[in-house]
């Protein structure tokens, strides 16, 4: 893939940039019960609001959020996957895909209602120029939530920390203390339809080593998936 085709500041993101197709099936088989989505719209619902997708790689949440709000906008750094994300949306009016980084957001200000970045950018200290971006896109009475995986719990985030030994959950959970964000812990899990289909995912999350690992640890079709759902108001 060109460089040229990926906007400045993006975080590398293999999972998806290398394997678009693997990590549809993690995103279907994430989350059945739409927990997550149901704990954001409990803070705050977004019926006819407008909707921020950070980091919304080929655009699979977007149908699902344009199905409630007004209007859904999808960025994502990545030209080739924010194509994939518009051709996914193409027959939804309400919703436009910008190519583009969370740092430098081609928005107006005080132009959303509700901003969601899931497993994206928000990964703790490095990431407030995207925070700044937050406070001055985001409306008075909006709210931002960040999606992400909780390392300190379970065997994914074991596996996960094997896979980044240089991420620091303390560090992370500090950052976020200071920026003021509140959290709840959210245990999700991924339910495949195939056992191929599981272990083809852990092999894109995780190094070689690790991944067989994982996969020699998983019986069956279904793999808890701790995640930690941050949120604040403006
Ligand atoms: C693990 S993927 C998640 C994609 C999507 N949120 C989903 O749930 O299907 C992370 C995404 O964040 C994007 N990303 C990386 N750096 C970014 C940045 N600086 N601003 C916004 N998105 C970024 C990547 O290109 C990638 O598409």
């Amino acid at each position: 893939m060109a460089m040229s085709r990926i906007a400045k500041g993006a975080i590398p993101s293999p999972n998806i940039w290398n394997t678009p197709q693997v990590y549809e099936l993690e995103n279907r088989a994430v989350d059945p019960e739409g927990a997550a989505d149901a704990a954001m719209r409990a803070l705050r619902p977004w019926d006819g609001a407008t909707v921020l997708d950070i980091g919304c790689g080929t655009g699979y949440h977007l149908p699902a959020l344009a199905s409630e709000a007004a209007r859904v906008i999808g960025v994502e750094p990545h030209a080739d996957l924010a194509a994939l994300a518009r051709r996914r949306c193409a027959g939804l009016p309400g919703v436009t895909v910008h190519a583009a980084a969370a740092q430098d957001l081609p928005l107006p200000d005080a132009s959303v209602d509700v901003a969601v970045a899931r497993w994206a950018y928000f990964f703790g200290p490095g990431c407030e120029p995207g925070l700044r971006e937050l406070s001055r896109v985001v409306r008075r009475g909006g709210a931002a939530f960040v999606l992400d995986l909780d390392a300190t719990r379970g065997p994914f985030g074991r596996w996960f920390s094997r896979t980044v030994p240089s991420y620091s959950a303390p560090e992370v959970e500090a950052f976020w203390v200071r920026q003021g964000w509140q959290r709840r812990p959210l245990d999700l899990r991924m339910v495949f339809e195939r056992r191929a289909d599981l272990e083809a995912v852990l092999r894109i999350e995780f190094t070689p080593e690790v991944a067989e690992q994982a996969i020699a640890e998983t019986r069956g079709l279904e793999l808890a998936y701790p995640n930690v759902l941050r949120w604040r108001w403006y």
